[in-house]
């Protein structure tokens, strides 16, 4: 089966290294990273341009597309490739609006009984005030636009809060819920859907939760701290209930949807949808699947998950370190050489994760602001940790940014506590 990834991060690269190990697979990439030549052949495509991204897939004879980033889904590229005749896994333009706005995915999951922050959703700077002062601290004011991670401010400050919102066209004002973050990723069919095994993702730069949110700066799979059943009720309480709301409406979800979610007293409650596996998250947990990954984007992308058993993992633990540029998150510098890299090519348990590079005169450079992650598998979450930073001690460049303690705290209930700073 030939498959063609689109897109060029980490999500991607992890994605092609999943698919590829699948034996029967041949994997194809655009525009892709430096990391996935070894596993996919590359393709110059622009993601965001559907009719590229089809004609691409049809003259490679690909039988199914996965685009990976929200962008191009936002934009309507998984439209693009389905009417030209060819299965994707990703939603439509439509669908992905439960990403690309943050009032439709609250009007959704109102729609839906899907447990989850109350919320205002605001244009005027009066409404702003009213509704911050209804939920009180700490607020969280949310840009109803797609901001790639930055559209979101968790303050305590009231003038923080209120010049956030004045800087966004529309925003959405939330009550702020308290307890650790969890990312479930549901593969869906349309009317029905398989969960991957839950992961935590590390979301602010600095250790202890401390700095700006970024789209990510380690993750690790499973949670041992987790109730054992959180996927099966997710997927009962969340996941169903939105797939049934969105075909309803004559817009069926096909592909990932990403549950961001915090544990609360009261049980789970929706933070976020997203509508593809989340970057890092998603590394880990591709590392521990065991069953076969391209049937089962394949089973979803032609309308049937239960023709595939259910996902399979590997006992153990993942652990994945990003190592980011200077200047991340507000900047990034390009073009800083990586050494190192290459020493883990062969390692059975520890992998690197391309996002940011490039190959400039046949050396490996920083080319954005994640520019990679070092992934481990363990027989533990210590075990795969101990790996992975051993790992990020064999690469440098210059102005290396990366958390020392991802992973370090089982329990996970440090982005929470960073979040109420
Ligand atoms: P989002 O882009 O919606 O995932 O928000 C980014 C981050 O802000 C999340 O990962 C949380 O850490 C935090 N956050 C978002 N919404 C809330 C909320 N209602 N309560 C507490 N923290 C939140
Ligand atoms: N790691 C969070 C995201 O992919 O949105």
């Amino acid at each position: 089966m030939r498959i063609l990834v689109v897109g060029s991060g980490g999500r991607e690269h992890a994605l092609v290294l999943a698919l590829a190990r699948d034996g029967d697979v041949e994997v194809h990439a655009a525009p892709g990273n430096p990391g996935m030549a070894a596993a996919a052949t590359l393709h110059e495509v622009d993601p965001m341009d559907g009719p590229g991204v089809a004609a691409l897939a049809a003259a490679i004879g690909a039988r199914l597309v996965v685009v990976g980033p929200e962008a191009p889904l936002v934009a309507g590229v998984a439209d693009a490739v389905r009417e030209a005749g060819i299965a994707c896994f990703g939603p439509s333009r439509e669908a992905a609006r439960l990403e690309g706005s943050k009032a439709f995915a609250k009007e959704v999951m109102a729609a839906a009984g899907v447990p989850t922050a109350g919320s205002r959703t605001c244009t005027t700077p009066e409404e702003v005030a009213a509704a911050l002062d209804a939920f009180g601290a700490p607020y969280v004011v949310k840009d109803d636009a797609l901001a790639a991670g930055k559209g979101v401010v968790v303050t305590r400050d009231r003038d923080e809060a209120l010049a956030h919102a004045a800087s966004c066209d529309r925003v959405v004002v939330e009550e702020f819920l308290d307890g650790p973050e969890v990312s479930l990723f549901a593969v869906c069919d349309g009317t029905t859907a398989r969960a991957l095994q839950p992961a935590q993702d590390f979301k602010r730069l600095l250790d202890g939760g401390r700095g700006p949110n970024t789209g990510g700066m380690g993750a690790y799979s499973p949670l041992p701290w987790a109730p054992p059943d959180l996927a099966a009720t997710v997927l009962e309480s969340v996941v169903q209930p939105t797939l049934d709301e969105m075909r309803r409406r004559g817009t069926p979800f096909v592909g990932c949807l990403y549950v961001g979610l915090a544990l609360t007293a009261a049980g789970p409650r929706v933070i976020e949808f997203n509508c593809r596996f989340g970057d890092p998250d998603v590394q880990p947990v591709l590392a521990l699947l065991v069953s076969p990954l391209g049937p089962l984007l394949e089973a979803a992308a032609d309308g049937d998950v239960s023709a595939v058993p259910v996902p399979a993992f590997a006992d153990g633990a993942a652990v994945s370190v990003v190592m980011a540029s200077a200047g991340y998150p507000a900047s990034s510098r390009t073009g800083d050489p990586v050494v190192g890299a290459e020493t883990l090519d062969g390692d059975r348990e520890v992998d690197v994760v391309h996002a940011g590079t490039a190959l400039t005169d046949h050396r490996l450079v920083t080319a954005g602001g994640r520019v990679l992650a070092v992934r481990a598998v363990g027989t533990d979450v210590a075990d795969a940790r101990a790996k992975a930073y051993e790992g990020v001690a064999m690469i440098s460049f210059a102005g290396a940014q990366w958390r020392r303690d991802i992973a370090a705290e089982p329990l996970g209930v440090v982005e929470g506590a960073g979040a109420r700073a």
